[in-house]
């Protein structure tokens, strides 16, 4: 589904993403791990369009991208979830979720904020797909509920039923876990497997490794800006550079704490 080849993106002197290759399988949940400033958001940036390459090839279904516009891009189906919490206060939930519908819809976001005609004739559309993403991810009992009275982990949830009123095929996670924990984080967990059992393909940004070991079917792990081990959850967990990479910060079970 997505082929990245030899991609390179640098910020100054610094290689953020040095020859990344790397190739997600349709309905595969695919792990991203590394340490602080790895290239992993960089990475997500360059897929999504937010960000161009210097170097490389991205190509999505068989087709190449890397010159197409963030839109053009969610149109095709890659959506992202952002590593900082991005709700609208004082709207309710159902209305962030609607707000995802951008990328299939005819009309601008500022049609709709503006309640311009467009809107109202797309509007029962855009519901009825939102009420789909919020039975996807449970929140159905907090449809009407103004989003900022959620708890951080339901937050998290709404930011990913946006994600899936864009009818995606790709998503991308970057740190969904963060800041969450106990029944909080094992809930979040048993959605993306439950996402994942729907079909959906997904790459899965990560600072808990046992988390992202718990659901990835393989994970890639990057260090400054470069691949350095590949493969299973077990493959991965045993590999020497993925435990220097990591050493001082993993904790006994193998996972390293979140920020
Ligand atoms: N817009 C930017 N301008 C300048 N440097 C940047 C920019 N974005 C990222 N960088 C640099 O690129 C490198 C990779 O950053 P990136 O945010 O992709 O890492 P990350 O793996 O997502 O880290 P984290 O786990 O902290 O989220 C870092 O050295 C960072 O400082
Ligand atoms: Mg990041």
């Amino acid at each position: 589904m997505l082929q990245i080849e030899r991609l390179v993106r640098s910020f100054g002197g610094v290689r953020a993403v040095d020859d990344v290759s790397l190739s997600v399988a349709a309905s595969e949940l695919r792990g991203l791990i590394g340490p602080n400033g790895a290239g992993k958001s960089t990475l997500f940036s360059l897929v999504t369009g937010h960000l161009r390459p210097e170097q490389g090839t991205i190509s999505f279904e068989g087709r190449p991208i890397e010159g197409l516009r963030p839109a053009a891009r969610a149109r095709l189906g890659i959506a992202i979830t952002f590593q900082t919490v991005h709700l609208f206060r004082g709207m309710t939930t159902i209305e962030n979720v609607m707000v995802g519908a951008h990328s299939w819809t005819h009309h601008e976001f500022v049609e709709a904020a503006l309640r311009l005609p467009r809107h109202f004739r797309e509007e029962p559309r855009i519901r009825e797909r939102a009420r789909a993403a919020l039975a996807q991810t449970r929140l159905q009992e907090w449809a009407e509920t103004p989003v900022e009275s959620l708890p951080l982990g339901r937050q998290r949830a709404v930011q990913i039923a946006r994600a899936l009123c864009g009818n995606p095929k790709l998503l991308l996670l970057d740190e969904p876990a963060a800041g969450l924990r106990g029944e909080e984080r094992r809930e979040l967990s048993d959605l993306l497997a439950h996402l994942r059992e729907e079909g959906l393909t997904m790459l899965l940004v990560e600072h808990d490794i046992a988390f992202v070991n718990r659901i990835a079917d393989r994970v890639t792990v990057l260090d400054v800006g470069r691949v350095i081990a590949e493969g299973s959850p077990a493959e991965v967990r045993a590999n020497k550079a993925v435990i220097a990479a990591y050493l001082g910060s993993a904790t006994d079970d193998g996972a390293v704490a979140g920020r």
